[in-house]
């Protein structure tokens, strides 16, 4: 009653003004965290393709070089893994043959030691899983993932023109 005789004055009704802003807000907010949990819950990966996180992993077993390899991620919408946290590495050895080797999105192009990422991720420091003793040879310019023992699954640098199995990744697609 007070407030209807208020806004019914002249002046500016500022009580029915902000709830009204507040009223707003919360149904701005709300549409934009219903819009966020459909399109996490939509994201979704190609037949095949294994996922995990926001990213999506295929698995080849057709051996090839290094650079033919990330051409053929490339043709599909992908680029040769990336690893991005020890998860993920764990995540992905959980797929591979532990008799076979696969290329990754690693590579030094010049052979002195500055390892790039194919999507230009900066090379940490913390990410780093190369078996005991390598990289070993400047003239070994990329990296494939292998099983070894004792160290289990860790990264090697190889030759880019000796052939490997490969691993590529595209982000989820958002439907
Ligand atoms: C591989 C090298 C590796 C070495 C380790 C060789 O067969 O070609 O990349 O560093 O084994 O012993
Ligand atoms: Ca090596």
């Amino acid at each position: 009653m007070v407030q209807e005789r208020q806004c019914q004055g002249k002046g500016a009704c500022w009580t029915l003004r902000l709830w009204s802003a507040a009223l707003i807000s919360m149904l701005l907010l709300s549409t934009c965290f219903i819009a966020s949990c459909v399109e996490k819950m939509w994201g979704c990966c190609p037949n095949h393709w294994k996922s995990f996180g926001s990213s999506c992993y295929l698995i080849s077993t057709k051996e090839n070089f290094w650079s033919t390899s990330e051409q053929n991620c490339v043709q599909m919408g992908a680029h040769l893994v990336v690893i991005n946290t020890e998860a993920e590495q764990n995540f992905i050895t959980q797929q591979l043959n532990e008799s076979l080797s696969y290329f990754l999105g690693l590579s030094d192009p010049q052979g002195n030691g500055k390892w790039q990422w194919v999507d230009d991720t900066p090379f940490s420091q913390n990410i780093r899983f190369w078996h005991p003793h390598e990289p070993n040879l400047p003239e070994e310019r990329c990296v494939s993932i292998v099983y070894w023992n004792p160290s289990k699954w860790g990264w090697n640098d190889v030759f880019c023109d000796s052939k490997h199995n490969s691993i590529c990744e595209m982000k989820k697609i958002y439907l």
